[in-house]
């Protein structure tokens, strides 16, 4: 893995994109100090250049180089979250350029706890912007074997499969405490570490396609449905569908995914899931919906924006 690490810093540093693994999902990696390589990434991923792209960094001290104005909020959070499946929305210092803040006056920082990822990112010794690996608006790709063939990338370090499953939790700071994108590191652990109440974003908050109402989505069209609707939405549908549930595989599907009870391991489980069911070819992807609990939020967060609404 080593001369991997090494070979990979060398992609980077010559402007190539490089996925790799991190805790929460595989990322697609470029020198976040460049023009070029960024642009590059743009392209690969098929990302509109307003959007804003998250920069990672192997310490805190690297990431904090990027912003100003750094509230004492955010140092707590990133003495206690980092590293870890943690995103800062701060406002950027000069190192930050348009093209990675999208034009905006923010910066997303984060500084990953995978091995690979830190191993990386030390190896590179700078900002590396990375979204996702996969393309816009799609399903992002928790295992190397996701980004291969998806993607025109030079190199892709394999990791393993990322343990969190879901992208980072995203906290402005820029202007109070504001929650962008939940994650396995909740709004109420959030609260409870800093004594203060994590707000919902409003129209003044940075922009983030994580808050597009459509994404994360496979290509068949996913219906989310209530436990009890589960039985007649599979009697009306018949064989043209997909399942993704709690419960037992019923015997008139042919493509059915039971999923874990348990919020995190559903959540390690989903994107791999959904891309199995998206393979079948069926018409639709019929999904229990999860609990309303708030231990379900950032699982229900990504199912809601895969889905289209229910046509029924
Ligand atoms: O877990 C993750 O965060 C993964 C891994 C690879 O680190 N990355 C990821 O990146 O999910 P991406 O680009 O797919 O999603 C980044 C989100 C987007 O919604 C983006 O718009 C938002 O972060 N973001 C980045 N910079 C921002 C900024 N300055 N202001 C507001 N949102 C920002
Ligand atoms: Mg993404």
């Amino acid at each position: 893995m080593n001369s991997e690490v090494r070979h990979a810093a060398q992609v980077l540093r010559a402007g190539g994109l490089v996925a790799f693994p991190t805790e929460t999902v595989y990322g697609l990696g470029a020198d976040a100090s460049s023009a070029e390589a960024v642009a590059r990434l743009y392209a690969a991923k098929g990302r509109p250049a307003e959007h804003p792209v998250i920069v990672h960094f192997a310490t805190a001290e690297g990431a904090f180089a990027f912003a100003r104005e750094i509230p004492p909020e955010a140092r707590k959070l990133a003495d206690h979250f980092w590293p870890g499946p943690l995103t800062l929305v701060l406002k950027r210092s000069g190192l930050a350029k348009d093209f990675v803040t999208g034009g905006q006056d923010s910066v997303g920082l984060r500084v990953p706890s995978h091995p690979v990822a830190q191993a990386l990112l030390r190896e590179f010794d700078g900002g590396v912007a990375a979204p996702s690996a996969n393309r816009f608006g799609t399903v992002s790709a928790t295992t190397a074997a996701h980004v291969v063939g998806e993607m025109d990338v030079e190199f892709v370090l394999d990791g393993g499969p990322s343990e969190v499953g879901i992208e980072s939790t995203i906290v402005d700071l820029t202007s109070g405490i504001v929650l962008l994108r939940p994650g396995r590191i909740s709004r109420e652990e959030i609260e409870k570490f800093l004594q203060v109440e994590v707000k919902n974003p409003d129209s003044s908050s940075p922009r983030h396609s994580g808050g597009l109402e459509r994404h994360y989505a496979p290509k068949t069209p996913a219906v989310l449905v209530p436990p009890h609707e589960l039985d007649r939405e599979i009697a009306k549908r018949g064989a043209a569908v997909a399942v993704l549930a709690f419960s037992k595989p019923d015997e008139r599907v042919d493509y059915w995914i039971r999923m874990p009870g348990e919020p995190q391991a559903y959540a390690r489980k989903l994107y791999a899931a959904l891309r199995e069911l998206d393979g079948a070819g069926c018409a639709t992807i019929l999904v229990e919906s999860p609990p309303e609990s708030t231990e379900w939020t950032a699982v229900r967060d990504r199912l809601s924006r895969a889905a289209a609404s229910p046509a029924f």
